[in-house]
C-alpha cells in the first residue's frame, strides 16, 4: 500500500504524508481478511484506498456528485475491472466498483445514513474510518454519537484500526484501544485537529464502549 501513497502524491499535501505513511506501515502489518469502513467518505477515494483493498464507503449525501467522484479511480491511473449497482443508491441500494491500482481493489458505495450500515455489518472490520463527521444532513446520525462510535469501534476486529480526524477518543485505554500515531491529514474543515490512528488491544461490549463514550462531549 505505501506504493499507492506514493503513485498518489499529487492528490495528497505534502504535510499530509508523513502521518499517511506511518498509518499504511501499521495497516499493512495486520493479516486480517476484513473490509475498511470509511463512514461519511464522500468522494475521498485517495484516503480510502491506501488502507486495504476491500472498502465500503458510506455518504447520506448527493449520491450522484458522491458517485462522480469515486470515478476520479479513472483519474487516479485506476484500471476499471468491473462496475455494478444494484437497486437504487440512497434506498438500500449499492454501487459496486473493482479496479487494479497497485493491488486489486473493491469499493462498494451505500447512500445511506452510517447506522443503517453498521447495523447490517456482522463479519468485522480491519479499518474504521471517519475523517471530519460534519457537515451532514439533518436527518442522519451524528458520527460522533456514542451510538454511532460505540457501535463501529465493536465492530473492529481485534488489533486492527479506528482512523480519525475530529472524532477523537480522549481516553482510548478505557474501552480497549491504544494511540498508535497522530499527525497531520488534510481535509475541508473549520478546525484544525490532528488525525490519530488507534489499535483495538481488548474487546469490551458495545455496552461498555456506549458508557464510557456517552461522557465524552466533542465540540
Ligand atoms: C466534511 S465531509 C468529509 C468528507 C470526507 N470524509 C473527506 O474528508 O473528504 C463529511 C461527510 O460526512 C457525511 N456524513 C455525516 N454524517 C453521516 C451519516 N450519519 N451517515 C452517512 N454520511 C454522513 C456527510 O454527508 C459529508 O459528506
Amino acid at each position: 500500500m505505501i506504493e499507492r501513497v506514493e503513485a498518489l502524491l499529487n492528490f495528497f499535501e505534502p504535510k499530509e504524508v508523513p502521518f499517511l505513511m506511518k498509518v499504511v506501515r501499521e495497516v499493512e502489518k495486520l493479516r486480517i481478511d476484513l473490509p475498511v469502513l470509511y463512514a461519511g467518505s464522500g468522494g475521498d477515494v485517495e484516503h480510502g484506498i491506501i488502507l486495504g483493498n476491500e472498502i465500503i464507503f458510506v455518504d447520506s449525501h448527493l449520491p450522484d456528485i458522491t458517485l462522480s467522484e469515486i470515478k476520479k479511480i479513472i483519474e487516479i491511473g485506476g484500471k476499471i475491472l468491473r462496475e455494478k449497482t444494484v437497486g437504487k443508491l440512497g434506498r438500500g441500494g449499492k454501487y459496486i466498483i473493482d479496479f487494479e491500482f497497485f493491488g486489486r481493489i473493491r469499493i462498494t458505495y451505500f447512500a445511506e445514513d452510517i447506522m443503517k450500515i453498521l447495523k447490517e455489518l456482522k463479519s468485522g472490520l480491519s479499518v474504521y474510518f471517519v475523517k471530519v463527521p460534519h457537515p451532514k444532513e439533518p436527518n442522519v446520525s451524528d458520527l460522533k454519537s456514542p451510538e454511532v462510535l460505540s457501535k463501529a469501534l465493536n465492530l473492529i476486529a481485534l488489533n486492527g484500526f479506528y482512523l480519525e480526524r475530529e472524532c477523537p477518543l480522549p481516553n482510548p485505554e478505557l474501552i480497549g484501544f491504544e494511540k498508535v500515531a497522530s499527525g497531520y491529514i488534510s481535509a475541508l474543515s473549520i478546525h484544525n485537529d490532528k488525525g490519530n490512528l488507534y489499535r483495538r488491544v481488548k474487546r469490551l461490549s458495545e455496552e461498555e464502549i456506549m458508557f464510557y463514550l456517552s461522557n465524552v462531549r466533542y465540540k
